[in-house]
């Protein structure tokens, strides 16, 4: 396999096709040990159950080069925790988070030549999947299922990373009261991605989803998480069940109230109160933690801290968060893999 050549300063977040991936097949009642293979294609039945109804998850977590050489993974078990979850939604088998961890060291390991220097702002992005495979043409859970662990390098999700995005909000809704929202399952994304076109072609990043049943609460920013820093220096989250949980989010939950000494408050955040906020963002393990600029919702545009400059509490956690993660803050006990 010859060196990659790649310029990591200009890396945003698409797909690059890495040595060496991890695939695990699930028979007759368990799972195999799984094998690295160089082959990024998948041979699988056309009566896929993940092909018509759905059935397939994933999860999203980087691992950072430090500064001295080392390499972090970001709060692998909780990515391993959700992922359980997720199967167990969609009657999947699930991955005990031994095995899970082991299939993303080894990715890493054998991929090593993919991952951003450090200093360079990028990561080496693993995303884990759990598919419904085997012939199937009922509703049915498939017969048989796989497990992957692939590897990208990415730099930032939305353009400039740590500059402030503008988003809109969305006509359209993203998960139902008691359905999948919680799950990171690919119909949630599946049904996004019309909403995400529109936003974009109107020049904004992404959009915001309401909660489905008042169209009056804030649940998501496209595919990450809600945060607003009040006037009085809250830290606010969205409480839903339909929103996903994100380990960024929680991990700033964490960080906000721990080294930044700030109130937080898991609660309804309303569309037309945002001016309680003075800055707001979205995070997620894509997202980082990217400013928002400003809202329009409907014919009303409102900007929080600036459209051009970061605020001061986002910069503060976003410093402490991606310190953490590139070793150089020290980490909360069991952070870091
Ligand atoms: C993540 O933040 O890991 C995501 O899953 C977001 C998106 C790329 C689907």
């Amino acid at each position: 396999m010859s060196r990659p050549n790649i310029d990591w300063t200009t890396l945003g977040f698409s797909y690059l096709r890495t040595d060496l991936r991890f695939l695990s097949h699930w028979r007759d009642g368990a799972w195999d040990e799984g094998v690295l293979t160089g082959d990024n294609c998948l041979h699988i039945s056309e009566g896929s159950a993940a092909l018509h109804y759905g059935q397939q998850c994933f999860e999203g977590l980087k691992a950072y080069r430090c500064r001295d050489g080392s390499v972090n993974l970001f709060r692998p078990d909780r990515n391993a925790a959700r992922l359980q979850r997720s199967c167990a939604r969609l009657l999947m088998p699930t991955i005990p988070t031994e095995r899970f961890l082991d299939a993303c060291r080894q990715v890493v390991l054998a991929n090593l030549d993919y991952l951003p220097p450090y200093g360079s702002g990028g990561a080496l992005y693993l995303r884990p999947f759990v598919i419904g495979v085997g012939d199937n043409l009922g509703v049915h859970s498939a017969p048989e299922f796989l497990f992957s662990v692939f590897c990208v390098p990415v730099g930032a999700y939305f353009k400039g990373g740590l500059t402030p995005t503008n988003f809109v909000v969305s006509r359209y809704d993203r998960a139902a009261p008691n359905g999948t929202g919680a799950a990171k399952v690919g119909g949630n994304y599946a049904a996004s991605l019309l909403p995400g076109r529109e936003a974009r072609e109107r020049g904004f990043g992404d959009c915001i989803y309401l909660d489905p049943e008042t169209h009056t609460r804030i649940e998501e920013v496209g595919s990450a998480n809600f945060f607003g820093i009040t006037r009085d220096g809250h830290f606010v989250t969205p409480r839903s069940p339909s929103i996903l949980p994100g380990v960024t989010r929680d991990s700033l939950l964490s960080l906000a109230r721990e080294r930044l000494g700030l109130e937080v408050e898991e609660r309804d955040v309303f569309v037309d109160r945002l001016d309680e906020f003075v800055e707001a963002g979205a995070c997620g393990t894509a997202a980082v933690i990217t400013p928002i600029g400003g809202i329009q919702n409907g014919d009303r545009f409102h900007v929080f801290h600036s459209e051009t400059e970061v605020g001061p509490v986002t910069r503060r956690l976003y410093d402490e968060l991606t310190g953490i993660q590139s070793g150089d803050v020290e980490a909360p006990g069991g952070w870091i893999v």
